[in-house]
């Protein structure tokens, strides 16, 4: 510990970080629908829960709207990453929009999953946060079969109709700990609660929790960038604690950095949600190191290679257009 208090100071930078597949997936089909249909283009929600991402493809053409009321009639929409109900799908159609789902395809898994077992009469408890998007869009696929959990104090509320007949499903950005939690909760009332057929916490999440519960206990303070409604974000800054660091913050910008965060610090944990573009870690690593944190060590647990095509209907016109 001695070494550590007289040597430089450290950022523990980890990795996986920052875009997933989805989320890049997402931002690319925006910026592709600008180029081939040109601006403008509308977005229903935000398309991925990054106010950086927002701001610059709104500059670039893209409105954003909570509902596709607010698109006039006939022109181009987008759904963002987190999935829609499908009475968003009929809205679009009795509008006569045009719309391109960027929904993430580990998403559309869930809703799968979900039509499938509502359709062989089980009651399905959706481990999620209540109001996110992602959670209402798959709860839409199947409203009379599906019960919301918010965590495990929700877990002793639940009540089905067939103990036999009941399966857990989950958000795709939850804390991979707290909900082995949940579950171990719920199968205590309900010991023949089945398990998703596979899992429904995507790699990117648990990859960015796994490599931050390994820095925590050497941070005194764990920076995780990311915008507050971001659900996967705001698990980082969770994960970081439960593992040890000292202290940790949510930051939007590295300008939102309060120097007394610093004071003392030796090490620094560096992270970044799956909504949150390179750049605005790299402006962190520069904030950080105009304040004496040059030391910078990636901390490497997963290699991620994942990637997705765009939505069919864009690839569609886009070769119709090359
Ligand atoms: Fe998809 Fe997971 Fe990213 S569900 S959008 S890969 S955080």
């Amino acid at each position: 510990a001695e070494a550590t208090r007289t040597g430089s100071k450290r950022v523990l930078l980890a990795k996986p970080r920052g875009y997933c597949a989805g989320v890049d997936r997402a931002v690319q089909t925006v910026e592709e629908a600008l180029k081939l249909y040109g601006a403008p283009i509308y977005v229903r929600k935000q398309i991925v829960h990054n106010r950086h991402v927002v701001r610059t493809l709104e500059a670039k053409g893209a409105i954003f709207v909570e509902e596709n009321e607010e698109v006039p009639e006939g022109a181009t929409v987008v759904f963002s990453a987190h999935g829609v109900a499908p009475e968003v799908h009929e809205q679009a159609r009795a509008r006569s929009l045009k719309s391109i789902d960027a929904t993430c395809p580990l998403v559309t898994k869930v809703h799968q999953e979900a039509k499938r077992f509502a359709a062989q009469d089980y009651d399905i408890l959706l481990i999620g946060h209540e109001g996110h998007e992602e959670v209402v869009g798959t709860s839409g696929e199947a409203p009379e079969h599906i019960q919301l959990v918010d965590g495990p104090e929700d877990a002793d509320q639940v009540t089905v109709r067939d103990p036999d007949k009941v399966v857990w499903l989950s958000q795709t950005t939850l804390s991979v700990d707290e909900t082995l939690e949940t579950v171990a909760r719920l199968k205590k009332r309900l010991p023949l609660l089945q398990s998703p057929p596979s899992d429904d916490i995507c790699y990117a999440t648990s990859n960015r929790q796994h490599v931050v519960k390994q820095i925590a206990p050497d941070c005194d303070v764990m920076i995780v960038v990311g915008s507050t409604n971001s659900s996967n974000s705001v698990r980082l800054v969770e994960v970081a604690l439960d593992a040890g660091a000292r202290a940790g913050h949510l930051v939007d910008f590295a300008r939102e950095i309060d120097d007394a965060w610093l004071d003392g610090a030796r090490t620094v944990g560096l992270t970044s949600g799956a909504s949150v573009p390179e750049e605005l870690v790299q402006e962190v690593l520069a904030h950080l190191a105009a304040r004496g944190f040059t030391d910078v060590e990636e901390v490497v647990t997963a290699d991620e290679r994942l990637t997705f095509s765009l939505p069919q209907e864009l690839k569609r016109d886009m070769r119709a257009a090359a």
